[in-house]
C-alpha cells in the first residue's frame, strides 16, 4: 500500500468516526430520555383556562392541517402539502398571539420536555414543507410519519388521561 492510500484510508476513517459517533451519542440520549418518559408516572400539566384554550385551538388546527396534508401528499398535490405543513409549523403554541400573562403562565407550567417535543414536532413540519417544495415524495412520507409519531408520543406523555387509548402498558421503548 502506498503512503497516499494509507493517508486517504485514515482520513476516510476519521470522517466516518466523526460523522457516526456524535449521531450515535444523540440517539442514545434520545433513547434514554424516551425511556425516562416511559417510566415516569405523572406528567400532568397545570393548564390555566386560557392556556388550555390556546392549546386546544392549536390541536384542532393541526388536526385539520394534518388530515389535509396526508390526503394531498397521497395525490402529489405539492402546493397543498406545502400550505398545510407550513400551517402546522407556524401554529407553534409559544408563537401564538398570547397575552403576557398567558405567555408567562406557559413558561411556568410547561415542562422542558414538552417544549422540546413541541419544538421537534414543528421542526418536522418545516422539513416536510421543504420536502414538498422539492416535490420529494419519499422524504415527505418520512416526515409525515415523524409528525404522527410526534402526536402520539406527546399525547402518551402529556395527554394520556385525555386519550386513555394511549396509556402506556409497561416501560418498554418501542423499536424504530
Ligand atoms: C408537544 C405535545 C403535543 C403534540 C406534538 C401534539 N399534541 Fe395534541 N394534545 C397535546 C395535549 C397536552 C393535549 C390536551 C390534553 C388534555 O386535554 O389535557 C392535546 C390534545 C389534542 C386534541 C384534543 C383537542 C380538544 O379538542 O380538546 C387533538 C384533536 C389533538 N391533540 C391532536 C393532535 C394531532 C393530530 C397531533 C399531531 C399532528 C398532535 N395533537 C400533536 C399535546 C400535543
Amino acid at each position: 500500500m502506498s503512503k497516499k492510500t494509507i493517508v486517504s484510508i485514515i482520513i476516510t476513517a476519521i470522517i466516518i468516526i466523526s460523522v457516526v459517533l456524535p449521531n450515535q451519542r444523540s440517539d442514545d440520549q434520545d433513547e434514554h430520555s424516551m425511556h425516562i418518559n416511559h417510566t415516569a408516572k405523572s406528567h400532568a400539566i397545570e393548564w390555566t383556562p386560557s392556556t388550555r384554550n390556546a392549546l386546544v385551538k392549536e390541536m384542532q388546527s393541526i388536526t385539520v392541517n394534518y388530515q389535509d396534508l396526508v390526503s394531498a401528499l397521497a395525490q402529489g398535490n405539492w402546493e397543498k402539502v406545502v400550505e398545510s405543513s407550513h400551517a402546522i409549523y407556524s401554529s407553534f403554541i409559544l408563537k401564538q398571539e398570547l397575552s403576557r400573562e398567558d405567555m408567562e403562565a406557559l413558561h411556568r407550567i410547561l415542562p422542558d420536555r414538552f417544549i422540546e417535543m413541541d419544538k421537534q414536532f414543528h421542526e418536522q413540519a418545516q422539513k416536510l414543507e421543504t420536502a414538498a417544495q422539492n416535490h420529494d415524495p419519499e422524504l415527505a412520507v418520512i416526515y409525515s410519519g415523524k409528525l404522527l409519531e410526534g402526536c402520539v408520543s406527546c399525547h402518551q406523555t402529556y395527554a394520556h388521561k385525555r386519550f386513555p387509548g394511549l396509556e402506556k402498558k409497561k416501560a418498554t421503548v418501542p423499536e424504530h
